[in-house]
């Protein structure tokens, strides 16, 4: 296994559209590995490929024990609304408040290929939600008011680049 280097926002490659996941071999076991690794040293609670620079449809989470590898997710049913606090590996240091779906209903493969039709809901919901956000390009500051985004860019933008 292997540390990946996790993006930063404003990183231009947090804004790909991500491509379906074709192949449930070996290089996808690998990514998978490699991203546990990198998100549990991180002690994020998920992250999407696009966050370590690889465009594909896949993402691993973990809330309290429920580990998932989403991969190929389609959320095909929203219910309800929570708002509670949220932050993601590419934005370190910055906690918002974000309203989400209280309950999902995603469509998703596994890393073998297997197919998955899960109900989600609280926190759970919100990480599923959150990083397949990240499989279209959109981020946690997408969700915030207009004010909010500006004082994100500037902190972020005045952090020293460690790449
Ligand atoms: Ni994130």
């Amino acid at each position: 296994m292997a540390v990946l280097n996790v993006l930063e926002y404003p990183d231009p490659a947090l804004r790909v559209t991500a491509s379906e996941v074709s192949e449930f071999g070996h290089a996808l076991k690998k990514l998978v590995a490699d991203m546990w690794e990198t998100m549990y040293l991180s002690k994020g609670v998920g992250l999407a490929a696009p966050q370590v620079g690889k465009p594909v449809r896949l993402f691993v989470a973990d809330w309290e024990g429920n580990r998932r590898v989403v991969v190929n997710p389609g959320i095909v049913e929203a219910d309800g609304a929570e708002r509670s606090d949220e932050g993601c590996l590419s934005f370190p240091g910055i906690y918002e408040r974000v309203t989400r779906p209280a309950k999902i209903r995603i469509v998703y493969r596994d890393e073998n290929g297997k197919r998955h039709d899960e109900t989600a809901e609280g926190y759970l919901a919100r990480v599923m939600s959150h990083e397949t956000d990240h499989l279209d390009g959109k981020l946690l500051i997408d969700n915030l008011s207009a004010l909010k985004r500006a004082f994100i860019r500037k902190k972020m933008g005045k952090k020293p680049r460690g790449r």
